[in-house]
């Protein structure tokens, strides 16, 4: 059986810098720089422009990811596109970026593409499944892409603060290809628990209902704030993370038989800072072995650790042979957990 391996990596992030001075003075929002930062670690995020969709970040993401690989978009299999901020309710972000790619056209490979809903872990549940592909024999080479435009969908306003201030939009891609070397993808694990669904949401409409969305005679429908924006129960998501991430490290670590010392790099979900460093002391982890970007992008949710490993294959941190461990945590709540000999 072949084995796995991440033979490209890229990242992408829009340009507009949205400093935590700028949600005051450009949005009015009763908060403050002193606050975010040392509840989060967050000092900036990024803002797509509008008519600029995670399908359009993904692209250059997956450009990027195609170009490290050596490879082209004809090479691709599959695409597994994990997003919680997908363009429209359906089709998928997936095809969209399928045919930005070129692969639906004259030459066209018309590969499958696939959408992926679990929010925070939605790249280490693409990674997983990708992994699985390949050592299959189904497919020689998927495109995993993280890509999410949060800014569209955030109560920029001192309502809605708490959630509004954590998060960013970008884009992270990785190539995951057939080897016969003996590296790549090790160890795998996702998690669901659905009793805390309501904790992490954004529920916008409800299928459950006749219709759907409150329609009125005019024909438009309304939508009741608490069903536009993300609800959230910042310290139970805190908690639950902690501890989850902390679980999903050792059964990682015992499957694998390694000790957390023999990991050189750990790219954990970028939540908050505040997370990372307690999972970090828990597990005896030293700073120099931790990669962050929420400092400078927020909590770029599925884009977290395509970003983290596109940047730190660029910063020349994460080099061939070393051993990465890969943890995420989000709404759902869902968890996946990767370790990978790079
Ligand atoms: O990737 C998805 C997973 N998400 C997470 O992992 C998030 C996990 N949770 C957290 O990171 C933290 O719970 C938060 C950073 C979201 C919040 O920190 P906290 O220490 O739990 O604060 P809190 O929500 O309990 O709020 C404390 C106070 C409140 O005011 P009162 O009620 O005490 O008067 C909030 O209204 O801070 C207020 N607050 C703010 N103040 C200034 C909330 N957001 C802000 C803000 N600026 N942006």
């Amino acid at each position: 059986m072949k084995n796995a391996y991440i033979s490209g990596t890229g990242g992408y992030v829009p340009p507009q810098v949205v400093t935590n001075q700028d949600l005051v003075d450009v949005y009015g929002i009763d908060t403050d720089d002193e606050w975010i930062q040392k509840r989060t670690g967050i000092k900036a995020r990024r803002f797509a422009p509008e008519g600029i969709g995670p399908s359009d970040l993904a692209l250059e993401a997956a450009k990027a990811a195609l170009e490290s690989a050596g490879l082209q978009a004809t090479d691709i299999g599959m695409i597994l596109f994990a997003t919680l901020s997908p363009e429209h309710a359906f089709p998928g972000s997936g095809v969209l970026l399928a045919e930005k790619l070129g692969l639906c056209d004259g030459k066209a490979t018309f590969v499958g593409a696939m959408d992926i809903r679990n929010q925070c872990s939605g790249f280490l549940y693409g990674l997983g499944t990708a992994t699985s592909m390949v050592k299959s024999g189904a497919c020689n080479h998927v495109l995993v892409v993280g890509a999410e435009v949060h800014s569209a969908a955030l109560d920029l306003s001192t309502e809605g603060r708490a959630v509004a201030s954590l998060f960013g939009d970008g884009a992270g891609a990785v190539i995951v290809s057939a080897t016969d070397e003996d590296r790549g993808v090790r160890y795998w694990k996702c998690g669901a628990d659905g009793r805390f669904a309501d904790v992490l949401c954004q529920k916008v409409w409800d299928t459950r209902k006749r219709p759907f969305m409150d329609v009125g005679e005019d024909g438009y429908a309304r939508v009741a704030p608490e069903m536009i924006w993300a609800q959230m129960d910042g310290r139970q998501v805190f908690r639950h993370a902690v501890e989850r991430m902390c679980l999903g490290l050792m059964e990682a670590c015992a499957a694998t038989d390694i000790l957390g010392d023999d990991i050189d790099l750990f790219l954990f979900h970028q939540a908050n800072m505040r997370i990372n460093q307690y999972i970090a002391k828990q597990m005896a982890i030293p700073e120099e072995k931790l990669v962050h970007n929420i400092d400078r992008y927020g909590n770029t949710t599925a884009a977290t650790i395509p970003l983290l490993m596109a940047e730190a294959e660029r910063d020349g941190r994460l080099k061939p042979g070393m051993k990465v461990a890969c943890i995420a945590f989000g709404s759902g709540f869902t968890w996946g957990t990767a370790i990978l000999d790079w």
